[in-house]
This record gives structure tokens, sequence and C-alpha cells, in this order.
């Protein structure tokens, strides 16, 4: 503690800048947590650990909550809730090796905490009120780690999800490797959707089918603006990194029905480029695509295309934004046959090592309860570090889910009883209605609290997670 290169304490952040002092109430069900000096401890060494690579920077980010009066539609303004003053906040980027140092002011009227979905961070870095204290209103919090990995990745908070995130609270993060393919240009798109009421205003968190389904608000953002247009140069190619930040809203993906080229999901490059002319994006997901080439003229409507995830609310097509193809530009674009290499992490049939069961359970409170194994926030057995994990995900229910894994990736193995079309590293995985999708992952050394749950943020918050511990 004493020698840390940026004392994380008081002193230098002004407030309680480290998750030393005990902690204020807990949302979550019977969870035990270690002491309040472990988790000062742990974030202290994980704070100091926190070195980038030789040639490699850290990049400094300054976040800052706090309310907004925020256009989602020109013309009318709505109170939302942003980072840095804007929907989405801004997004970061970096490269594989930097240190990513961002001090969060919480000017919110609640507490929050941000989560950095995706990243394999220390557990004491992960920014949830599992490994921290929550950042009380007027306080200030410094994350700092390592990024090991290129790839689309997002922040949010974690704490009030349904509200926070709803209300505007997230962004894009982009870490770039060293031998990213060539295209000619490239742009970010974070999806959302918003729940307005009458006045034009966001809704409450509303109950019972809400609370079953998950919010899928009528009003849809790219970008924080309601269906934008979006513009690029005919005769290129481009690399649109795709994040779906909406709460319960699955967007199967269409760029006017013409073919696309996957390249990478939520872990960064896949194996090979796949060419498709859809794509799911559950809840949390991310995905890569290289669009294009089109002709000048061309306008494309980018669109969810119905998909039935049996909610209470019938699903149809949607649209997100236009696209309009420009005056042409000369193209350099190359993609390799190869991206990346994956090793398999299971080669053969292989036994599964832990059944996650995604369930219901009738409420007089809520209409339903959403369960792991039983129940609401699950204390789940511990892992030990370089044990292989294979987890069969069983859905119980007859809706689907999307699973996040904190922190580390995974290999879907098989999806009721299919391999996957490619090889990847996934965060989130879609378990579709009374299906079972089994994963692959070794948790490599960072122990310490971790967690999952699925992404629909309604049933995230009624308990439709698991919290184990890593162990060396
Ligand atoms: Cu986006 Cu607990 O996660
Ligand atoms: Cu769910």
């Amino acid at each position: 503690m004493t020698d840390l290169p940026h004392e994380p304490a008081a002193d230098k952040h002004g407030q309680h800048d480290h998750p030393g002092h005990g902690h204020g109430h807990h949302a979550h069900g019977p969870v035990s947590h270690g002491a309040a000096s472990d988790w000062s401890a742990a974030y202290a060494s994980a704070y100091e650990a926190a070195e980038p690579d030789p040639g490699k920077t850290v990049v400094s980010v300054d976040l800052e909550a706090g309310e907004v009066e925020w256009e989602f539609q020109p013309g009318h303004a709505t109170g939302a809730w942003g980072f840095n003053g804007r929907v989405p906040g801004p997004t970061i980027e970096a490269r594989v090796g930097d240190v990513l140092e961002v001090r969060l002011t919480n000017r919110l009227p609640e507490p929050t905490v941000i989560h950095w979905h995706g990243l394999r961070v220390p557990a004491a870095m992960d920014g949830t009120d599992m490994v921290q204290r929550p950042v009380a209103p007027g306080e200030s919090f410094t994350y700092r780690f390592r990024l090991p990995d290129a790839g689309t990745f997002w922040y949010h908070p974690h704490m009030n999800e349904t509200v926070q995130l709803e209300r505007g609270l997230y962004g894009a993060l982009v870490v770039r490797g060293e031998n990213e393919p060539v295209l000619d240009d490239e742009r970010v798109l974070v999806l959302d959707d918003v729940a307005l009421d009458r006045r034009g205003e966001i809704a409450p968190p509303g109950r019972w089918i809400e609370h079953h389904d998950g919010r899928q608000g009528a009003t849809r953002l790219v970008n924080g603006r309601q269906e934008p247009e979006l513009t690029m140069a005919a005769g290129q190619i481009e690399r649109w990194r795709i994040v779906n930040a909406a709460s319960a809203r699955y967007v199967r993906l269409s760029i006017g029905s013409r073919t696309f080229t996957i390249l990478g999901t939520d872990g960064g490059l896949i194996d090979a480029p796949v060419t498709a002319s859809e794509v799911l994006l559950t809840p949390a997901d991310r995905v890569e695509l290289a669009v294009g080439p089109f002709a000048e003229g061309e306008v494309l409507s980018v669109d969810a295309l119905r998909y039935e995830r049996r909610t209470v609310a019938r699903s149809r097509k949607e649209r997100f934004a236009t696209l309009r193809v420009g005056p042409s530009a000369p193209s350099r674009a190359s993609i390799p046959a190869k991206l990346r290499e994956i090793p398999p992490l299971v080669t053969g049939p292989v036994r599964p090592t832990r059944e996650v069961h995604l369930g219901i359970r009738g409420s007089l409170r809520h209409g339903v309860d959403f369960l792991i194994n039983k129940e609401q926030h699950h204390r789940d057995q511990p892992v030990r570090v370089g044990e292989l994990q294979v987890w069969d995900i069983i859905n119980d229910t007859m809706m689907d889910h999307p699973f996040h894994l904190h922190g580390f990736f995974f290999q879907v193995l098989e999806a009721n009883g299919e391999a996957p079309a490619f090889r990847s590293w996934e965060d989130t995985v879609n378990v579709p209605p009374k299906g079972r999708v089994r994963i692959a992952w070794i948790p490599d050394d960072r122990p310490g609290e971790w967690m999952y749950h699925c992404h629909i943020l309604e049933h995230h918050e009624s308990g439709m997670m698991g919290h184990f511990e890593v162990v060396r």
C-alpha cells in the first residue's frame, strides 16, 4: 500500500479512491464478501501491477457520470444520464499492451460502478459491487489495468442497470492489435433502444410484462440518435464495430439484405472471415463486419429483422438506420483468408464439469423470478486457475437468455448439439428456449470473485446470475 506508483487513496483523487472503507448495503442476495481490507489489498496490488508493455503507453481517461439533456430525437431534449455529457459515452481507444487508467467521477444522484464488459482485467478491477465499494455521489474511483486483447468491448455501470444503462450510461472500447485487417474506414455503432413516455421522457422501469420480457423501447438508437442516416463512399469496404447495448432487444442485423463479412465477435477476430447476410446480436454482444462495397446512389436500410425470443410482445422487423452510398472513393481494403489462430480448447468428446440451469419461478410480487440453479443470485462452486471448464448452460425456460461470463472468454463447443459455424472467443452467448449450450474456458491466473448472468437487464436484476470464486 505504501509504495504505489500512483497512490490511489484519498490524497490523489480527492475522495475515497480505493475500496477499502467498508461498503454500504448490498442490493444482491446473501453473498459473502471478502473483508473490506481484502478489497483494498487486491485493488492496490492490481493497480500497482498494471504496467504497459515495452513501447506502449498509459491511456488516461476521465469519465464523469452525470445528468444530461440529450436529443435522442432531433429537436427534442430528454433527461438522460451520460458519461462526459453524452450518450453513449466517449469511445475509448487503445492498443494491446497499453494500460487503461480511467478515473470515474460520480455526479449521479445514486451510487455507481463501471464494469469493463469483455476485458480480461484483474478481479479487483471488474467494476461490480462484489469487488469494490460502490462509488457514492460526489466521489471518484480510478480503474487501472493492462489491455491484453484486441477487440470491440464496452463499458457500463453494474448497479441499478435497468435505470442506469437505460438512461444512457454506456460506451464502446476499442483495442487494436498488431495485425489488423486493412479496411478503408472504420466506424463504431452502438445500438440501443429507449422507451419514451408521452412527454418524451424515459419511462421508469415497468412491471409484469416488461419485467418478464425485458424492456424493449420503441425508439431505436445508433450512437445515441434515433434512426440516423449514415453515409459511406461507393466502392469502399468499411469495418463496422457493432455493440448491442440494449436492455433486452435481440438485434438480428441486416444491412439491406446484402452480404457482409463477419471478421470478429466478442473476443476479437474470428479464425477466418465468414460471409453472411444477417447476424444475431443478443444484448451485450459485439460483432465486427466488413461492409461494402456498394454502388453510388444506393440506399440501404439497417434493420433488426424479426426475431421471436418468445416474449409476450411480438417481434417485427424494425429499422435502426439508413445507409446512403455517396460518390466512389478508391479502396485499399484487403481481408486475409486467415484472420487469427484460435487453438481449440477441446478436441473430441468431453464431459461437462458443471451445469448451469437458467430457470424461472412464479412470484407473487413480480409475476416471475429469474433463477440460476433454482435460486436467485446463485452461489456457485469455485473454479481453479488452469483447470479446463466445460459448462453446459441449460435453458429450462421458454424464452431466450443471453448468458454472459465476466472476465474470461470461452469457446462455444456446441449449441443444441451443433458445432458453431466458426471458431471464436466469446463472453456472451445466446441460449435458446429449452436449449443447451456447451462452452469451454480456462481460468487464467486472475483469482477473485467473478460472476455470470443473463444480460437481459431485468432478468439480471431479478437474480438470474451466479457468483463464484477463481482460486489458485
Ligand atoms: Cu455487461 Cu455483468 O455485464
Ligand atoms: Cu434472461
